[in-house]
């Protein structure tokens, strides 16, 4: 439909349209053959405001999605289509590894290839819209949402949220075949809850804000991502859904975004829970007021909006921009023309889990994995005799807490992946639970027999072993929404099973399953090798075996940083000096330090180890010196020393020595993956511009500021390999 024919449109529509276009409801409100049932519902719709609610989310299944559409435009008055949306975090019915395992990919044309599948799979379920990319940053593992955030990086973060989003809509256009809307979340701040509690309040200087949780949405939108949600939390005590200033003024004013605003579930009524809003009527003003267009799944708009314009309290005007822009979003989708766009039953069913799909999962999996620790057991021979233990080895749950669209039965297990691949001899036992049974936690109970039958078997196999492979980690749904963990260690009966099998035998990898950085300190001193998987997919067994029998050579880099304990966090690289910096190796005691730990993390951000081994050459700058106008070129030459060929992270962060403001001590400004083959040696260069030294100076400017700075270009966030250069006025 011509663009101006949607005002026409609008201008048609009555104001219970207008306001019903601003609900969204979810799927439980229509049964199978999309008959609107009598809501058996805790919010309390009317038949007639579900009658006219705007768009559907969690709801897919392309017989459902058409039969809910058909009949729902049958009773418009415009016959206005729905928007079907979801959460399809990371993969459809293909699942991929989680969104923080995809931030150690270091590869932004992967993760956008696996949005891209993720997109093809949901549309031909009929689905328009998706919930991702999850833009948060994140530095506090405590917080069960790390698994949905590509890390601690703002950089990093940038450009996988805009990888993500173009890999899910495309270039072309929205209406394109297999493609669906991206929306980024969430808006604004959320990774940094008081305490790593989820939901909790965020408190954030202005400058924190902007130079290191905005950036990562800025990219999403600059990407052109259709749609934004609301967070949940309060950002200087104002909550994101009635926060004018945040939603008008920095998203829509400085950011440019012009497209839909959506609250996060209950958001809107949750203002009165914040203790801003005194009702639902205050609530839908305040969030109407905010530029939220959209209200997930409470009654505040379709009950207390339209009296309040019949008052005058609220303004029409506000209304109908929040709609043209929903008509607009339904417009670019097609779905005026073709209201169930890509909905195709055969589609689906061939696209769900299809050979492609899997080999990229299987790719970005095996990519994704961190090798934090290897004295020379990894990789395994294939004729060893091995012993797989632990609770995660047959497990098949081992995706992230969003991918309800996956299902167990379609799950390489890490044990089926070793069988698949055809190894010597191999035999597996379970060794223990995942975690203790409720109400066992003090090991009482006939239960406790049952575990020492499991732990005994187990040091039995690995007795006879040449090698173990221990698969432990955390419950899947140990992480992801509503999922803080005070505790950061493994459930004690894995850790007894790891002393146990490590009392008998030497030769232990720990395979670590989990969705967040863990405190693994007693694992890493125990085990020879350490590979981290996070929760890995649809594939996760087949890229397990592939990289623990060395036919990958594992290059995943931490997007975010293992805490030494769980007493550093909030612990990532970019940290400040302070007036009292804690230099290595230093005795002294008035510094900023623990007296029980070090300050570094046990493992950092852009850390991994490989089968082979690298040499970074020193940074060659080609100038000293350079004005604003310049664009300054930074060279290294990376060597594969080692036998087998891989790919290196080479990482390039900058340091200001000295500005208006506290800097961190470094910043990562750009990074390049590399395949080298043994001894092939290649020349990576970087472009340092004035751009990348832009920070928000003393008086809230964002600019570079003239003075000595420092490139680090290595392999890790904890690379000494510098060069010194000045920027001049
Ligand atoms: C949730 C989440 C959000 C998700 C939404 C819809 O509460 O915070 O990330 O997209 O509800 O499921």
């Amino acid at each position: 439909m011509e663009s101006d024919k949607l005002s026409t449109l609008l201008k048609d529509m009555s104001l219970e349209e207008k306001i019903g276009q601003m609900l969204q409801v979810s799927g439980v409100f229509y049964t199978e053959d999309g008959v609107l049932t009598g809501p058996a519902n805790t919010v309390g719709y009317t038949e007639e405001e579900i009658r006219l609610a705007g768009s559907v989310l969690g709801a897919v299944g392309t017989e459902q999605l058409r039969q809910i559409q058909t009949r729902y435009m049958e009773r418009q008055p415009h016959h206005i289509p729905l928007i079907f949306m979801a959460d399809v975090i990371n993969g459809f019915r293909t699942v991929f590894p989680i969104p923080l395992a995809q931030g150690c990919t270091f590869d932004p044309e992967l993760v956008e290839e696996g949005a891209a599948a993720a997109a093809r799979e949901s549309a031909a379920a009929g689905l328009h819209l998706t919930f991702s990319p999850m833009a948060d940053l994140v530095r506090d593992a405590r917080w069960g949402r790390v698994m949905e955030s590509t890390g601690e990086d703002a950089w990093l973060n940038g450009r996988l949220a805009k990888a993500m989003v173009e890999g899910y809509q495309g270039r072309g256009g929205l209406r394109k075949k297999g493609r669906i809307a991206a929306c980024v979340k969430h808006f604004a701040g959320y990774g940094a809850p008081t305490a790593g509690r989820d939901y909790n309040s965020v408190e954030l200087s202005e400058r924190t804000l902007r130079d290191d949780y905005l950036p990562a949405y800025r990219e999403a939108v600059g990407a052109g991502a259709a749609m934004v949600m609301t967070s949940f939390n309060t950002l200087d005590r104002v909550p994101s859904s009635a926060n004018r200033r945040l939603m008008r003024d920095i998203l829509r004013g400085e950011m440019g975004f012009d497209g839909v605003v959506i609250s996060d579930w209950a958001a809107i009524e949750e203002l009165c829970s914040h203790g801003v809003a005194q009702d639902k009527e205050q609530a839908a003003r305040l969030a109407l007021d905010a530029g939220v267009d959209i209200d997930m799944m409470t009654n505040c708009y379709c009950r207390h909006l339209k009296k309040q314009v019949e008052s005058g309290a609220v303004s029409e005007a506000l209304i109908d921009e929040a709609v043209l822009r929903i008509l607009r979003l339904k417009n670019e989708l097609g779905l005026f023309e073709n209201p169930y766009k890509d909905a195709d039953a055969a589609e689906e069913q061939a696209l769900a889990l299809c050979s492609a799909h899997r080999q990229t999962a299987r790719r970005m999996a095996a990519e994704s994995f961190v090798l934090l620790k290897n004295d020379g057991i990894l990789p395994l021979a294939a004729e060893c005799r091995l012993a797989v233990i632990g609770p995660h080895a047959a497990n098949p749950e081992i995706y992230g807490a969003w991918s309800m669209h996956a299902a167990p039965a379609e799950t390489v297990t890490m044990e089926a992946g070793i069988k698949n691949r055809g190894c010597g001899q191999v035999c597996f036992a379970q060794g223990c639970a995942l975690q203790e049974a409720l109400g066992d936690q003090d090991g009482q109970g006939e239960s406790t027999e049952a575990a020492e039958r499991l732990l005994q078997e187990a040091v039995e196999l690995a007795k006879k072993a040449d090698k173990v492979v221990l698969a432990l980690g955390e419950h899947r749904l140990h992480s992801g929404e509503a999922a803080s963990r005070a505790d950061i260690t493994l459930p004690a009966c894995q850790m007894e099973l790891l002393r146990r099998v490590c009392a008998v035998n030497k030769n232990v990898v720990a395979v670590i399953f989990s969705g967040r950085p863990l405190d693994i300190q007693e694992i890493s001193e125990r085990a020879a090798a350490v590979l981290a998987v996070w929760m890995p997919g649809t594939e996760g067994g087949n890229a397990i075996a592939d990289v623990l029998f060395g036919d990958v050579n594992p290059s995943g880099r931490l997007s975010m940083s293992f805490p030494y304990s769980v007493g550093q966090v909030p612990v990532f690289y970019g940290q400040f000096r302070t007036g009292r910096p804690c230099t290595e190796g230093t005795q002294e005691k008035y510094v900023s330090r623990y007296l029980d730990i070090p300050n570094r993390p046990l493992y950092p951000f852009g850390y991994g180890l490989s089968y082979t081994t690298f040499a970074i050459g020193p940074v060659q700058a080609d100038a000293q010196r350079m004005r604003k106008s310049d664009r300054l070129r930074v060279s290294v030459t990376v060597k594969n020393t080692g036998s087998v060929g891989g790919s290196e992270v080479v990482q390039m962060y900058l340091a200001d020595v000295s500005a208006s403001v506290a800097r961190p001590v470094r910043e990562l400004r750009g990074f390049q993956k590399i395949y080298l083959e043994p001894g092939e040696e290649r020349e990576v260069s970087f472009e340092i511009t004035e751009e990348l030294l832009r920070f928000h100076d003393i008086h809230m400017n964002y600019v570079s500021e003239p003075g000595e700075f420092r490139v680090y270009v290595g392999n890790s966030s904890e690379t000494k390999n510098e060069a010194v250069f000045w920027l001049e006025e």
